[in-house]
């Protein structure tokens, strides 16, 4: 499987370090992206649909047989990113324990028992460029690395589907995150030059083409991460189920707008506000990949900002940061070569995605970063990336 550049160094570096801790080469080594969502955010677990891509940054996965016969039913996983390898059952009963980071690869491991792959005892590097927490899914890129790794170990394939479900289930119940189907499914599916349009009802996807190379994804980490995702997430959810439970739908994907000013006096002006987002960013999303498919990029950024504001004002989940990015974005406008800018992933910090003409991303990233700085005192890191392909055995 031929890698990127920046794939190359990184898989060199998780070479290396497998052999500082393990004192020889790897047998199998694999890799799995992590994920920027254009627009549709906070519509997978309403069964509407998404539009990612995923990322030139990669979990990549090294691992080989263990010397040490005391390692018998477990692996040892090093992670360039902790300071303690951890151990993990790889056969018996395994039941969820406290949420740890190598929660997400036994969660993996036991999803990849219950479907017949049975790795046996394994020594594992995991080295990452997916920026930690930053809204990129690089718990999503380790949960697909890992069962990439597994079928590398056991010459099985799972299909896709299953692959990514199994990863999903690895993040609901050992990393307790009641996460919806999008960053598992572009880690196992991303094509490069492609979006996803996911369907997230009929798990179906068709592949949008974006290859123009007039025009760049720029991704802007505002590096600040409140800790309320974790409890915020489940809470938006949960509110979400309730509202189409009150509708009488299934999801709120089969919620209209009209539907929903019909029934606004029974509802909580919250409930009524996260579905109110909800509604317009499934419909802000299929239009979105229409106007990609008809070079229309003005409505492309305006489908954006709205998608921005949306997130900001109905859904709440936005933060001054995100916002103040999203804000020197506009203000660079057309001119400055931007199409459109918005939050990216769950919220409450992390990054936000930008539409950028290529011949001036470099002036853009500039301004994004002079500016953020001056108004937040923080340091934010920018990167471009190309949509890039899903995971892969590479070894
Ligand atoms: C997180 C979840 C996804 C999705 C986004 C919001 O990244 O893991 O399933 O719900 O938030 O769009």
């Amino acid at each position: 499987m031929s890698v990127g550049a920046s794939e190359n160094t990184l898989v060199q570096e998780a070479l290396e370090l497998f052999d500082k801790h393990f004192g020889r080469s790897p047998r199998w080594v694999v890799a799995a992206p992590g994920r920027v969502n254009l627009i549709g955010e906070h519509t997978d677990y309403n069964a509407g649909f998404v539009l990612p891509m995923a990322i030139e940054r990669r979990v990549v996965i090294a691992a080989d047989r263990p010397i040490d016969p005391a390692l018998d039913g477990q692996a040892c996983v090093v992670s360039s990113a902790e300071e303690v390898p951890a151990l993990l059952a790889v056969d018996g009963d395994i039941r969820p324990g406290d949420v740890h980071w190598s929660s997400y690869l036994q969660g993996v491991v036991a999803g990849c028992l219950a479907k017949g792959l049975k790795p046996g005892p394994f020594e594992a590097v995991v080295h990452s460029d997916v920026p930690l927490g930053g809204g990129l899914s690089s718990s999503a890129a380790l949960e697909v690395a890992t069962a990439t790794l597994i079928e590398a170990i056991t010459g099985q394939t799972l299909d896709l589907v299953t692959k990514a479900l199994l990863c999903q289930k690895a993040e609901h119940e050992y990393a307790r995150m009641p996460c919806g189907i999008m960053d598992q499914f572009i880690s196992v599916m991303g094509q490069a030059d492609h979006l996803m349009l996911l369907d997230c009802r009929s798990e179906q996807a068709r592949m949008v083409t974006f290859d123009n190379p007039a025009l760049t994804v720029l991704i802007t980490n505002s590096n600040v991460k409140h800790e309320l995702t974790g409890s915020e997430y489940p809470l938006r959810r949960a509110a979400c189920e309730e509202t189409a439970r009150l509708l009488n739908i299934d999801a709120l994907r089969d919620a209209s707008t009209e539907m929903l000013e019909g029934a606004k006096d029974e509802l909580s002006d919250e409930f009524y506000r996260r579905a109110r987002h909800v509604i317009g960013e499934i419909e802000r999303t299929v239009e979105a990949a229409r106007a990609i498919e008809q070079g229309d990029w003005t409505r492309v950024g305006e489908l954006m900002y709205a998608s921005h504001n949306s997130l900001r004002d109905d859904y709440e989940v936005s933060c001054p940061e995100l916002d103040s990015l999203v804000e020197i974005a506009g203000s660079i406008g057309r001119e400055g070569g931007v199409i459109g800018s918005r939050m990216t992933g769950g919220g409450f910090g992390g990054c936000t995605v930008t539409l950028v003409e290529t011949d001036k991303v470099d002036a853009v990233r500039e301004t994004l970063c002079t500016r953020y700085r001056e108004k937040t005192g923080i340091e934010p890191t920018s990167f471009a990336s190309r949509p890039a392909q899903g995971a892969c055995i590479i070894r």
